[in-house]
């Protein structure tokens, strides 16, 4: 396996790991759960379950269709932004104002939807039929 497809893997666990921490931080202290929730939630599927569909995607993905993958350059700078975008995400949401959008949210926001792009584009291109 490639050393970048396991590093999408071993994020995921971690992002698994914390995701979990910031649960069980919202049942100890259930009066500062909405300061955690959107990073708690986005950890978890943002960050532990698409960070493994990215990496068994990358994987499995041009297996199955019997196809090199489309661009290995793009999954190496997609790695980066997934991570730099969710990290950027988790860490604001608990500082921005309820109901605002502070400027590190909305930059690592942005981020993090680049990397989605970026993964989608990557995958459609290395099925397509033809
Ligand atoms: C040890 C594991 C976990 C603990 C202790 C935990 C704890 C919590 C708590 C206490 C809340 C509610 C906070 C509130 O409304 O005040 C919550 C919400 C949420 N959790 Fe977890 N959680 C865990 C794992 C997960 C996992 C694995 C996922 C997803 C893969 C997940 C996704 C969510 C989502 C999406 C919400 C928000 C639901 C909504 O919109 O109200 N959680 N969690
Ligand atoms: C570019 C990536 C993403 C961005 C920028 C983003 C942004 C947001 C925002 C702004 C909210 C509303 C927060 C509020 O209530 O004020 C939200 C909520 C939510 N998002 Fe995302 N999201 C992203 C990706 C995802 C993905 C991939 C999933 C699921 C696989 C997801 C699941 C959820 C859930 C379950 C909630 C409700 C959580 C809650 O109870 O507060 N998001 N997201």
């Amino acid at each position: 396996m490639e050393k970048i497809i396991v590093w999408y893997l071993r994020m995921s666990v971690v992002y698994f790991v914390t995701g979990a921490v910031a649960g069980f931080v919202m049942i100890l202290w259930p009066e500062n759960s909405g300061y955690y929730l959107k990073s708690h939630a986005h950890l978890n599927l943002l960050g532990f379950m698409s960070m493994m569909i990215y990496g068994v995607g990358y994987h499995i993905l041009p297996r199955f269709s019997g196809k090199q993958l489309y661009s290995p350059k793009i999954m190496h700078m997609q790695f980066w932004l997934a991570n730099t975008g969710l990290i950027g995400m988790a860490v604001s949401w608990p500082f921005a104002d309820p109901g605002s959008t502070s400027f590190p949210l909305l930059i690592s926001s942005a981020i993090s939807l680049i990397a989605v792009a970026l993964f989608a584009f990557n995958i459609l291109k290395t099925v397509k039929s033809v």
